[in-house]
């Protein structure tokens, strides 16, 4: 049996010294940063396993910045992706917040820049601008209320009768405009890039071979995949559901990481994940979750770098939306 350690090849962007640390010595050294630095490590259920494991909180949009508002750490580890990291800044100027890797971003961030959105809204006096949390500090800075996944019905259903434009996701927006039974809403034409290229052709094969199979769904699906699924909830949602419910079997239409925190909550069950159209490709894998690793959040927290910094003007206007978001949320 090889009793040598895994070698990593690393390279630290900062000094270009190359690591030389197997995964126990990254792990072992990530857990001592983190206790000299005062650091709280929060991950997003779409980062690969051995980083879920290591982090002080796991959850969803909503719950990682609750998580970021409260905490008593000096630095915070985001290990998530860009927008995430930055509305953590957002609600802790004060504090150092760090990422594995700054150009971990999000199709739907990345598609809604502010100047354009700006254009956008002009066309739309009067109305209430509600923004998915996935959108930049400056969308956010231009927007009243935010929202995530978890909360974004009741957001919508507690602004009452106020006319809304609703951005940057698209698919979203179509769910909370029926579920809200808000047909009006106006929709800036945004998608994940993860959750659109689900087939509906092949789910509806996977289904008929898992008959008991149960579909659940993230509400970034397009409608082809929403159709069919019983229960569409946050990444957080969707793993309660998972566990309390009595059904063993579930084709699970989001991105794969969530896998990893379903299977322990609901041992014993099978998971399916929802297929993409092209059989060849790992579509369901978000490729800007995926740029983090064990090696560059060991980095992140020894260097305290990358930062992420939002200019003071930007982060007092984005603050606002995201705190009426908190307020309206407990
Ligand atoms: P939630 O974790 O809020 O369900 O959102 C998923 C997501 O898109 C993260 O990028
Ligand atoms: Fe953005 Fe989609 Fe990736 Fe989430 S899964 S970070 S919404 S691209």
């Amino acid at each position: 049996m090889d009793t040598e350690p895994r070698r990593l090849p690393v390279v630290n962007a900062a000094t270009a010294a190359p690591l030389d640390l197997s995964p126990d010595e990254l792990e072992d050294g990530i857990r001592r940063l983190r206790r000299e630095k005062n650091a709280v490590i929060l991950a997003h259920y779409y980062q690969e396993s051995e980083i879920q494991d290591l982090a002080d909180f796991v959850g969803d949009s909503l719950q990682l910045s609750q998580a970021a508002a409260t905490t008593q750490a000096d630095v915070i580890v985001f290990a998530g992706v860009h927008f995430m990291a930055e509305t953590a800044k957002i609600l802790n100027p004060n504090k150092i917040v760090v990422v594995p890797d700054l150009e971990a971003g999000c199709s739907l961030a990345d598609g809604c820049p502010a100047p354009a959105f700006a254009r956008w809204l002009e066309q739309y006096p009067g109305h209430t601008v509600v923004s998915y949390i996935n959108c930049s500090a400056e969308v956010k800075a231009l927007s009243d209320v935010i929202c995530t996944s978890s909360n974004a019905v009741k957001i919508v259903k507690a602004l009452g009768d106020q006319k809304i434009v609703f951005a940057p996701d698209k698919h979203l927006g179509a769910f909370v405009a029926k579920q809200a039974q808000r047909p009006d809403l106006v929709f800036w034409q945004g998608t994940c890039m993860v959750h659109e290229t689900f087939s509906e052709r092949r789910l509806l094969a996977l289904m008929a071979a898992h008959p008991k199979a149960e579909v659940i769904a993230h509400p970034e699906c397009h409608a082809g995949i929403l159709r069919h699924a019983t229960h569409i909830a946050s990444t957080s949602g969707l793993i309660t559901y998972a566990k309390n419910s009595p059904v063993q079997e579930f084709i699970v239409a989001t991105e794969a990481g969530i896998l990893h925190k379903m299977a322990a909550e609901a041992p014993g069950k099978l998971l399916i994940p929802a297929p993409p159209e092209d059989e060849s490709c790992a579509c369901n894998v978000c490729p800007h979750m995926r740029r983090n690793t064990l090696e560059k959040l060991y980095l992140c927290l020894r260097d305290l770098a990358p930062q992420v910094d939002v200019p003071e003007p930007v982060r007092v206007r984005a603050l606002a939306p995201i705190q009426r978001m908190l307020e309206m949320s407990r």
